[in-house]
């Protein structure tokens, strides 16, 4: 690895950029098409899913395999972002586990990793201009996590401007980030490709998230209950939204260890909730806290036309 830190030996060669000024030197000598996975570190096996998805969009091949054409290169973006955490969140605590993130990317045969630090994104302290990020932004994870998407979509811009990538991905556990950056890169005509990933799951069903390693086992076999009630809830699709809302409720409710922010059926686009009688696609999606621990999960409900059926 080249650049200011250092970690084990590489297994390819990875450029560390600790400044703007390192970045946009580093970025100029990669190959097109460049993919860029934003992340805030404490990397975990579901990036290593959007890290592999990323080498695979470039046109890498994977291990074992021989590689089709000219192949572009792969740059992650680690910086736990002050702006997206509100004044009684976790931004202290949040893990930073930098020397062995820079072991992953190398090994899953990413090039240039971006970690700045909060003076060198925000040299002017928080900035006075920010994105709005509309009125899906509100709902869900943005009225209960006030200003979350503005700090989101904020960072990310200055990300797809300093990285200038051809593709950027993101996973679809943050749905929510997902669609709002798809709309944000549509209004700003930014140009970019934007690509998503299946939730990774650990064997148990909990989605992967850097945040789990703050549960305790007792509390992780709680938060087992999130999956399950996601899952009970798609297993009643074919009968309608009140089934499928019904359905997970009582599982949440069966582990009362749990603090539910939200559970909602909504449309995978705008995020307004699913009306009696919406068929079609829509994502049952939830927060919920156990401990000191607030995890999020969603995942894909098609509804039948006619709903009116609920039975
Ligand atoms: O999903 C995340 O890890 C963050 O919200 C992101 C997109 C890196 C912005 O800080």
């Amino acid at each position: 690895m080249t650049g200011g830190a250092t970690t084990q030996p590489a297994a390819a060669q990875l450029v560390l950029a600790r400044t703007k000024a390192e970045l946009a030197t580093a970025r100029g000598a990669l190959a097109a098409p460049v993919v860029l996975v934003p992340t805030m570190g404490a990397l975990h096996s579901g990036h290593r899913t959007l890290l592999r998805a990323a080498r695979a969009l470039a046109g890498q091949a994977g291990a074992g395999q021989a590689a089709a054409g000219q192949a572009g290169q792969v740059v992650v973006s680690i910086f736990v972002n002050p702006l997206q955490f509100g004044p009684s969140e976790d931004l202290d605590r949040y893990p930073r586990t930098l020397d062995e993130d820079l072991a992953m990317c190398a090994a899953e045969g990413v090039s240039l990793v971006f970690a700045p630090s909060a003076a060198e994104m925000y040299p002017a302290g928080p900035p006075e201009v920010t994105v709005d990020p509309g009125p899906a932004g509100q709902l869900l994870e943005g009225q209960f996590r006030p200003g979350f998407f503005d700090g989101v979509l904020t960072v990310v811009l200055k990300l797809l401007h300093l990285a200038r990538p051809d593709v950027v991905v993101f996973g679809q556990k943050d749905a929510q980030q997902l669609a709002l950056v798809r709309r944000m890169v549509a209004d700003m005509d930014l140009g970019i490709a934007v690509e998503s990933v299946p939730i990774a799951r650990d064997a148990d069903g909990l989605a992967t998230s850097s945040r789990n390693r703050y549960l305790a086992p007792a509390e992780r076999a709680m938060a087992l209950a999130i999956p399950r009630a996601l899952h009970a809830g798609q297993a009643r699709a074919d009968v309608g939204s009140s089934a499928v809302l019904d359905a997970a409720w009582q599982v949440l409710r069966a582990t009362p260890e749990l603090t539910v922010d939200y559970l909602a059926l909504a449309d995978p686009g705008t995020f307004t909730p699913v009306l009696p009688g919406q068929g079609g696609a829509a994502l049952l999606l939830t927060a919920a806290r156990v401990g000191g621990t607030r995890l999020i999960d969603n995942v894909p409900v098609v509804l039948p036309a006619a709903e009116g059926r609920d039975r």
